[in-house]
């Protein structure tokens, strides 16, 4: 099954992080630097959420988890800093002119 979901560009700010909710998921849409990519927003490490509320800042391409301080890549999914060693889910960004379109398969 595939879900398509469509998101303003101009939502999430160069270095910016944000989340949505898509169908029965959460996932993190990240700006870096002009290019976007889309991770699932539960850690591999106990599950918690990558990113609450308005959203947050990226360091370069990393994601830092706010419980126990596990990062990500999110152009890849790969978990680069311990407590977590298990990647996460990425899924593709398609960029439409002022829109983006976020691909959710399973
Ligand atoms: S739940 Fe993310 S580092 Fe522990």
């Amino acid at each position: 099954m595939s879900l398509q979901t469509k998101i303003k560009k101009s939502e999430i700010a160069p270095g910016e992080a944000k989340s949505y909710q898509m169908g029965d998921s959460k996932v993190v849409v990240c700006n870096v630097n002009g290019e976007y990519f889309a991770v699932s927003d539960v850690c591999s490490h106990d599950d918690g959420e990558l990113v609450s509320g308005e959203g947050t800042l990226l360091d370069g391409c990393q994601l830092e988890c706010p419980r126990h301080g596990a990062r990500f890549d999110v152009k890849t999914g790969k978990a680069t800093r311990m407590p977590a060693a298990v990647e996460i889910k990425t899924y593709n960004v398609k960029v439409l002119n002022d829109e983006l379109e976020v691909e959710l398969t399973e």
